[in-house]
């Protein structure tokens, strides 16, 4: 037997029904395909009307017309409806609780030596120095001969310095930013204060207080009248500056080809005021850095007027000296990118 096509009541009833169960906007849309299209089952009632009797045809069409106004109207209901819940559950999803305490920002810090560097060139800052930068590609003329330094002298060996091409080609990774002293003197006419802080290389071994590659800062000042009792009045301020106003100091006689006389720069250890400590290696004092009068022959190779002008330089290893003012026993942890060392550093910052 045939299936009798549905009346328009059971159509309604069949469609209502199956609309209350679309829970999502693309349901409803499937469900407008499958009553309200052009291939749904209301259009197929109006294409029976022409098909129908004269006296039944206007009822009909009456009928199929306000059946296709209501779902159209329970349709849009219905998507609204849907529309609201989704965007309170969308609502409810992205809510954020304002009153958490917010995620610690991780802060950067300053790298030790940049810290201590910015802290010397400061302290010779305020006693008039100048800071200037060299480069750390260098002409062994700058780095050795024109300090002073001869050919046949040990520290050119093959062994502590690193050739950049040969050693016939004489360019070199400074040894020291003593060339700089060269480099000053050969631009400007006295006076002279400048202070340089810089990288230095040397093909050596490392260990606990030696580096292959290691940061000095380098002073010099150079006028009329300049005399040993100025390099250490003012070695001594910078001491005191850095490791406190009670620190005695001691210049002895040392060697260095470019400087005559040539000194060693000593305080008494801080740890131990002089007694004799671990620090101090039981000596009571700490040498800080290598000093002097800046040597003739060196003035007279930059072309200064030695007659009217002399002056001193002196040399110091940043690294070290942190070794020295806070009791560190490995130098080579600057340069291991611990950072958890490297922020312990920042926070006992004197
Ligand atoms: C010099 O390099 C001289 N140019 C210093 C100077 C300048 C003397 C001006 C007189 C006048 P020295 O080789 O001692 O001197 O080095 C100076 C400082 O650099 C040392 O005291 C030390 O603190 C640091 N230093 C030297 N070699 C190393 C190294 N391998 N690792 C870490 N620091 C070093």
């Amino acid at each position: 037997m045939a299936e009798t096509p549905p009346t328009i009541a059971e159509l309604r009833d069949a469609a209502i029904t199956r609309l209350r169960a679309a829970h999502d906007l693309p349901s409803t849309r499937e469900w407008y395909r499958e009553f309200l299209g052009d291939q749904g089952s209301v259009s197929a009632l109006f294409r029976e009307i022409g098909a129908l009797p004269g006296d039944r045809r206007r009822a009909f069409g009456i009928a199929v017309n306000a059946l296709k106004a209501e779902l159209a109207s329970a349709l849009a209901e219905r998507q609204s409806h849907l529309e609201t819940c989704a965007l309170d559950a969308r609502i409810q999803a992205e809510q954020i609780d304002v009153t958490l305490p917010g995620r610690p920002v991780n802060r950067g810090f300053l790298h030790p030596t940049t810290r201590i560097i910015r802290e010397i060139c400061e302290i010779f800052g305020k006693m008039g120095f100048q800071t200037v930068e060299g480069p750390e590609v260098e002409y062994a003329k700058y780095n050795f001969d024109m300090l002073n330094i001869p050919a046949d002298h040990p520290a050119r060996d093959v062994w502590d310095t690193f050739h950049v091409v040969s050693e016939e080609d004489n360019i070199v990774l400074r040894t020291h930013t003593s060339p700089m002293q060269v480099r000053t003197m050969l631009q400007q006419q006295p006076p002279v204060r400048v202070v340089v802080p810089g990288r230095c290389y040397r093909f050596e071994a490392t260990d606990a207080t030696h580096l292959a590659m290691f940061y000095q800062v380098e002073g010099l000042a150079v006028g009329e009248g300049i005399t040993l009792a100025d390099l250490k009045g003012t070695l001594t301020e910078f001491a005191r500056q850095m490791f406190g106003a009670e620190r005695k100091t001691r210049f002895r006689c040392d060697f260095f080809p470019f400087v005559e006389p040539g000194v060693d720069f000593a305080i008494d250890c801080p740890q131990c005021g002089g007694k004799g400590c671990r620090l101090c290696k039981q000596t009571g004092w700490i040498e800080l850095l290598g000093a002097g009068m800046v040597h003739p022959h060196v003035l007279e190779m930059v072309g200064y007027d030695t007659t009217k002008y002399t002056g001193f330089a002196f040399g110091m290893g940043p690294e070290r000296l942190m070794l020295l003012k806070y009791g560190l026993d490995d130098i080579r942890d600057f340069y291991k990118n611990d950072t958890r060392w490297l922020r312990q550093m920042d926070q006992a910052w004197l």
